[in-house]
C-alpha cells in the first residue's frame, strides 16, 4: 500500500534480539529524503520507540508504528497506539484481538492524520456525494467491529495468559533461541519464537506427533517477488532461515503446554 501511494521504501534490517528494527541500520539510512519511517512490531515485541522517535523528532518526520502483532504490549508502561504520530492494527483472525473475517484499524492524537486516513478508507470522500481524491474502501464491517466489542473487554486477561505460556516456555525449553523481552517492552506475545537449524526437519517431526508451528515468515518482504528490491538485509534473512512459531494462545492447556515443551525438547 505504501508503495501504491508511489512512496520508495528504503529497506531498514532487523536485529537479531527481538527481530524489531535494527537502529543502527536506520541510523545508517536515515536521510532528509525520508517522509516517515514505518516501524513495525514483531511477535508482541514492540521497536525500540525511544531511539526511534528521537530519530524522526531530529528530522521532523513521523513515525507510523504497524502494531499488527503488538496490540496490547507496552512500551516503557504506555500501551501501543499512545505514543507514536499513527498506530495502525490488524484484526484479522489469529490476532491478539481478532474478528471473525477482515479488519483493521488507526489511531493517532493528529486530526489532519486522522481525517485523511478516514477519507482515504472511503473512497477520498469528504462529504455525502463529493470525492476530493482516489481512495480505497477499507471501512470496517460494522459486524466485525461488534464481535470485537465483545472481545476486547477481554484482551488484558487474553495477553496475561499469553504471558505465563511464553514464561513457561521460557523457563522450561532446552534452546535458548526464543525472544528475550526487552525491559522497555510488556510483551503481548502475539507468537512464541524459537530459532533453529534443522528447521524442515523439525516441522515435520512435531506434526508427526500432533503439534503444528508456523514460519513467519519464510521470505522478508524486501525479497517478496512484488517488491523487487535488490537489498541486503543479513540480519532479516537469518531470522526467515530459522525462525519457527510454536504454540501460543490463551486457552492452550497445561497437559498441552507440557506435550509441546516435551516434544520440542526431545526434537531439538
Ligand atoms: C506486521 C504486520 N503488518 C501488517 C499486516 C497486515 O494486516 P492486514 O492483513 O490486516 O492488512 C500484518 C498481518 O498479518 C502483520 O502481521
Amino acid at each position: 500500500m505504501l508503495i501504491q501511494t508511489g512512496a520508495i521504501p528504503v529497506w531498514v534490517d532487523s536485529n537479531l534480539e527481538d527481530y524489531t528494527v535494527d537502529i543502527e541500520d536506520l541510523n545508517r539510512k536515515i536521510s532528509k529524503e525520508i517522509k516517515a519511517i514505518v516501524a513495525i512490531d514483531l511477535f508482541g515485541h514492540v521497536c525500540n520507540y525511544d531511539k526511534i522517535l528521537k530519530i524522526a523528532s531530529s528530522f521532523n518526520i513521523p513515525v507510523i508504528q504497524d502494531a499488527a502483532q503488538s496490540f496490547g504490549s507496552k512500551f516503557n508502561n504506555k500501551i501501543t497506539g499512545s505514543y507514536s504520530d499513527i498506530t495502525c492494527f490488524s484484526f484479522r483472525p489469529a490476532k491478539n484481538l481478532y474478528c471473525m473475517g477482515d479488519g483493521g484499524g488507526v489511531v493517532s492524537k493528529n486530526e489532519t492524520f486522522i481525517n485523511q486516513i478516514k477519507m482515504s478508507c472511503d473512497h477520498g470522500r469528504t462529504d455525502k456525494y463529493v470525492h476530493e481524491f482516489i481512495g480505497w474502501n477499507m471501512r470496517l464491517d460494522a459486524i466485525q467491529a461488534n464481535i470485537m466489542n465483545k472481545l476486547i473487554v477481554h484482551i488484558d486477561e487474553f495477553n496475561k495468559m499469553r504471558r505465563s505460556i511464553a514464561q513457561i516456555y521460557d523457563e522450561n525449553l532446552k534452546t535458548d533461541t526464543f525472544v528475550k523481552t526487552k525491559n522497555y517492552c510488556e510483551n503481548s506475545y502475539y507468537q512464541y519464537t524459537i530459532r533453529v537449524k534443522n528447521r524442515d526437519k523439525i516441522i515435520c517431526k512435531l506434526r508427526d506427533n500432533g503439534i503444528n508451528t508456523g514460519v513467519q515468515w519464510p521470505i522478508s518482504l524486501h525479497q517478496q517477488p512484488a517488491i523487487k528490491s535488490k537489498y541486503n538485509l543479513p540480519n532479516a534473512e537469518k531470522i526467515q532461515s530459522e525462525i519457527l512459531s510454536i504454540p501460543c494462545y490463551p486457552y492452550l492447556q497445561e497437559d498441552e503446554l507440557n506435550y509441546v515443551i516435551e516434544n520440542i525438547n526431545k526434537i531439538i
